[in-house]
């Protein structure tokens, strides 16, 4: 590029007025591009409130529907629905129950809201009695047969109508197992949302208490990924691709930008980020102490994800940010 300099270049000249920063803005923002993360556990009219992540509750199905309603009212296409079991063991049997917690609430939300696009995580830590994401022998976490019990856990949420899949154990070969499982069951239009690069997190921190599913022994270190390493990232993304994956993920976002921008580059995929529980905690508690400015601060950091190369935002504030956007 040759460019004339000053006085005749002066880029402040498409900055004088919203409208025409608006009019050349290069990346936007916008509610289609939400999912909103929702956690259910039985009950009825339950709202359990976390004290780690202000605005975040754990929810019966009728209180998911509710919350599902509201946020598809206002654009929100999609949620993201985990599951807190009654009960959990070594074998994560609530993962895979036929009429298990998020089983019984896909089938609420897709019989009640059937236009809202209702995607399921996939993994098996909420449901282990040692909150680890595969079945665990002598201490270590073990890969292969964790892999049936996950592909088992991704069929049952299709066939009680999950629109999307999304896979976060970070297991080896689970992606394949997961396609595989699908097809043989007749969902083969069942597309999966992979966390594919998914980094040993302490941002995770705030979830594991909504969610129940803090490791009692040990960390996931030896399947999340180490937070040093970018061509390790693209080439658990490359696999995940190669297993079937058709949606890829990025989590977490805020400090992991420049993962999203070459993964967006180098696979051209849809491509999702997960800003999550550490990344909302950090803002709700900075803003509840008025040092930053809440709404600027979440609409600028989303912002930030859109231009790495993100084309899906999950985020625990998107109902915040779609009546923003309004
Ligand atoms: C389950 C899972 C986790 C998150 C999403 N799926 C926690 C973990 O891996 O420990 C984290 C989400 C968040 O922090 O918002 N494997």
């Amino acid at each position: 590029m040759n460019l004339p300099g000053f006085p005749i270049a002066r880029p402040r000249r498409l900055r004088t007025s919203p409208a025409l920063r608006r009019f050349v803005a290069e990346t936007s923002l916008n509610v289609s591009q939400l999912v909103l993360p929702l956690f259910a556990r039985s009950g009825r009219k339950l709202r359990r409130p976390v004290d780690a992540m202000p605005g975040v509750f754990q929810l019966s199905p009728d209180e998911i529907l509710r919350e599902a309603a509201a946020a598809h009212a206002l654009g929100v296409p999609a949620v993201l629905l985990f599951g807190i079991p009654d009960k959990k063991d070594a074998k994560a049997s609530g993962a895979y129950a036929r009429n298990g917690i998020v089983q019984q609430t896909v089938r609420l939300l897709k019989k009640e809201l059937p236009s809202l696009l209702v995607i399921t995580d996939v993994c098996l830590c909420e449901y282990m009695a040692h909150g680890h994401c595969g079945l665990v022998h002598g201490g270590k976490i073990l890969n292969d047969p964790s892999l049936k019990l996950l592909a088992q856990t991704a069929a049952s949420h299709a066939e009680a109508g999950a629109d999307i899949v999304a896979p976060s154990d970070m297991m080896d070969g689970r992606v394949a197992a997961i396609r595989a499982a699908l097809d043989k069951n007749h969902f083969t239009d069942t597309p999966i949302m992979s966390y594919a690069a998914k980094f040993a997190s302490a941002f995770y921190g705030p979830f594991r208490e909504v969610a129940e599913s803090t490791p009692q022994f040990g960390d996931r270190r030896s399947y999340q990924m180490d937070a040093a390493n970018v061509n390790e990232a693209l080439r658990e993304v490359a696999l995940d691709i190669q297993e079937g994956a058709d949606i890829v993920m990025v989590k977490p976002a805020l400090a992991y930008l420049d993962i999203i921008h070459r993964v967006k580059k180098e696979f051209g995929l849809p491509t999702a980020a997960y800003a999550v529980s550490g990344e909302h905690a950090m803002i709700k508690a900075a803003a509840a102490k008025g040092w930053i400015d809440e709404r600027a601060v979440t609409l600028e950091s989303l912002l930030a994800m859109r231009r790495a190369g993100a084309d899906i935002l999950i985020t625990y504030a998107a109902m915040d940010v779609a009546k923003w956007l309004k």
